[in-house]
């Protein structure tokens, strides 16, 4: 498979938004496969994740998209009724990579003026948008341990290192709480790029939540949830013990 930095349009107009020497240093990067999954490695010679790159990145990719929505409303409607009919009060949560803030103010809507539910986004401009703080998704807050009765992200095709923004999002889990991770033919391997690093199968992602999460619960389903567009959205349940 070719290596997809620059491979389509929307990539080609991001490299003229950064400056020609992190262009370079995109140009070197390289593409990690396994069977079912691909993920862009920002790595530096001394093989140390590159976290300035990463980051001017995906910051100059939230400005150039900043009027894009990729969730409807509908799909947070249905997994607030999916958690009260699993019988979960939230009355904390946290949506991680969220750009406008809409999932945080539309899962408030829907779960009832107990929720406080919150979201991350790395961008510099995170806090002009509702209920956001700015935040790299990879760490945890010790004070979101345990506290969490839902986290929610349709984002984590964003990670640099998946496993661990996932048993960091595990980790904030409250006994009987949810991990719920958005799935889709944009998610699988083929559309891996700088901007999206990591693509994986839908059973790849159950099992890499089971492996990552083994200590503390387990993909329960994966539910049908609409869709963005043309693309149905599946989502994976990850229910922490009870
Ligand atoms: C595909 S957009 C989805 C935005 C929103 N969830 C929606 O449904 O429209 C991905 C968002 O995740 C943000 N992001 C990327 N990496 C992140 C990270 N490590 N931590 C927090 N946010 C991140 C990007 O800046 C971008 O706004």
């Amino acid at each position: 498979m070719a290596k997809p930095i620059f491979q389509d349009g929307e990539m080609r107009r991001l490299a003229r938004r950064l400056e020609p020497e992190a262009v370079e240093r995109l140009g070197a990067a390289k593409v990690q496969e396994a069977e079912d999954f691909r993920l862009f490695r920002y790595d530096t010679p001394d093989s140390k994740v590159d976290i300035d790159l990463y980051r001017r990145l995906q910051t100059e990719a939230n400005k150039m998209k900043i009027g894009n929505q990729w969730v409807p409303e509908e799909h947070i409607q249905l997994l607030s009724a999916y958690l009260r009919a699993m019988g979960v009060q939230v009355a904390g949560g946290v949506c991680h990579g969220t750009r406008r803030g809409n999932e945080q103010v539309w899962f408030r809507k829907h779960l009832g003026s107990q929720a406080d539910v919150f979201g991350s986004e790395i961008s510099d401009n995170a806090t002009e948008f509702p209920h956001t703080i700015q935040w790299d998704f990879h760490d945890v807050d010790p004070a979101w341990i345990g506290q969490m009765e839902m986290v929610y992200s349709n984002s984590w095709d964003h990670a640099h290192d998946p496993e661990l923004a996932f048993s960091g999002w595990i980790s904030c889990l409250r006994p009987g709480g949810f991990l719920m991770l958005d799935h889709g033919w944009n998610y699988q391997p083929e559309w891996v790029t700088a901007m999206d690093p990591f693509g994986i199968s839908e059973a790849g992602l159950v099992a890499m939540l089971n492996r990552v999460g083994a200590d503390k619960g387990r993909v329960v389903e994966v539910i049908d949830g609409g869709s963005h567009k043309d693309m149905p959205i599946r989502t994976v349940m990850f229910r922490a013990d009870r």
